[in-house]
């Protein structure tokens, strides 16, 4: 005796199909088959009865034989059926259609790739013109004031007065960052007000009063990103370095030359590009002629 299986839930929905496509198709073949053979026993039938008993010989006109026409017209519907069976159902069964379907996912698959790639580079297309925008807008600055011989100060000193170019540097930094040297800051007698004073310094421990104080220019540079115009203010050690990160240069070219121990680097005409100059001659207040000059990045 056997015992009928209860079904489990454990039976995988696609083998169930593949059954069910089985049976199906076992169905299929049998019917055809069943109808391969009562095509031939009707014909073999029909030519009997209407050719060799002449039974109703006469019922077509012209001459023609009933049981020709008969077995003409199951031979039509055994084509269609065969056609049906193993044309139609091997280019457009279930098979056939879940290849095709396979095929499409594929293909709409790859398209959808393609664009998600498309959109991932127009994404990073975005973010870096944006991030191009962004560094257009800022306007790193070195603020300095050199001889024609680059001279910048001397003794950790400034070498002239010049009046008006000490106010030309007050409006151009007020409420900006001014980042300078740990040696520039300690030439000046208290931090410059109304500016967030930076100090770079290599000394770990180093404090000073109402300033904040960082161990490299990028760190300095990072803490004034909030600033459309940071301002690096010297002196020759970090104006060097500075020239990597400016933007612009305001310079105060002192027309003269002086003795000193700390310079201006040289500006290359090929990286920077004068675009604006207002000339300064002698007076009561001013002992030298000087100019303001404002360079720009070439390609900045
Ligand atoms: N004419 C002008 O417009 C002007 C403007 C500013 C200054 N100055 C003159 O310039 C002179 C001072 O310039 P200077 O070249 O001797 O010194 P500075 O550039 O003012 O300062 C140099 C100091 O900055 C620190 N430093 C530099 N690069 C650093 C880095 N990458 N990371 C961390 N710390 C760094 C170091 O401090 P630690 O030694 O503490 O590590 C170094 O000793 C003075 O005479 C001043 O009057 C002139």
């Amino acid at each position: 005796m056997f015992r009928k299986r209860k079904p489990t839930s454990t039976i995988d929905p696609q083998q169930v199909t593949l059954v069910e496509h089985a049976q199906q198709r076992i169905a299929q073949k049998r019917w055809f088959h069943n109808h391969l053979l009562a095509s031939l026993f009707l014909n073999f039938f029909a030519l009997i009865i209407n050719l060799a008993f002449d039974y109703m010989a006469d019922f077509m006109p012209f001459g023609l034989q009933w049981s020709y026409i008969l077995a003409t017209l199951l031979g039509i519907l055994l084509l269609l059926h065969f056609l049906r069976v193993f044309v139609f159902h091997t280019f457009m069964g279930k098979a056939w259609e879940t290849q095709q379907m396979d095929f499409l996912l594929e293909k709409q698959a790859l398209k959808v790739e393609k664009l998600k790639r498309n959109m991932d580079k127009e994404a990073t297309l975005k973010a870096s013109a944006e991030w191009e925008r962004e560094r257009q807008k800022k306007n790193i600055t070195m603020i300095a004031a050199a001889a024609e011989n680059n001279a910048l100060g001397k003794d950790n000193k400034l070498i002239w007065h010049l009046s008006d170019d000490l106010k030309h540097f007050k409006n151009l930094t007020k409420g900006h960052h001014v980042i300078m040297g740990r040696k520039t800051f300690e030439s000046m007698p208290k931090a410059l007000p109304n500016r967030t004073n930076v100090i770079v310094t290599r000394q770990k421990d180093y404090t000073a009063e109402d300033a904040q104080v960082v161990h490299s220019l990028e760190a300095a540079l990072a803490l004034a990103q909030e600033d459309e115009q940071p301002f690096i203010i010297g002196g020759g050690e970090i104006y060097r370095q500075g020239l990597n990160y400016a933007d612009s240069i305001e310079l105060t070219r002192v027309h003269a030359d002086f003795e000193a121990d700390t310079f201006f680097p040289e500006i290359d005409s090929k990286v920077w590009r004068e675009v604006w100059r207002e000339n300064r001659d002698v007076d009561e207040k001013h002992k030298y002629a000087f100019s303001f000059i404002r360079y720009e990045k070439i390609n900045a």
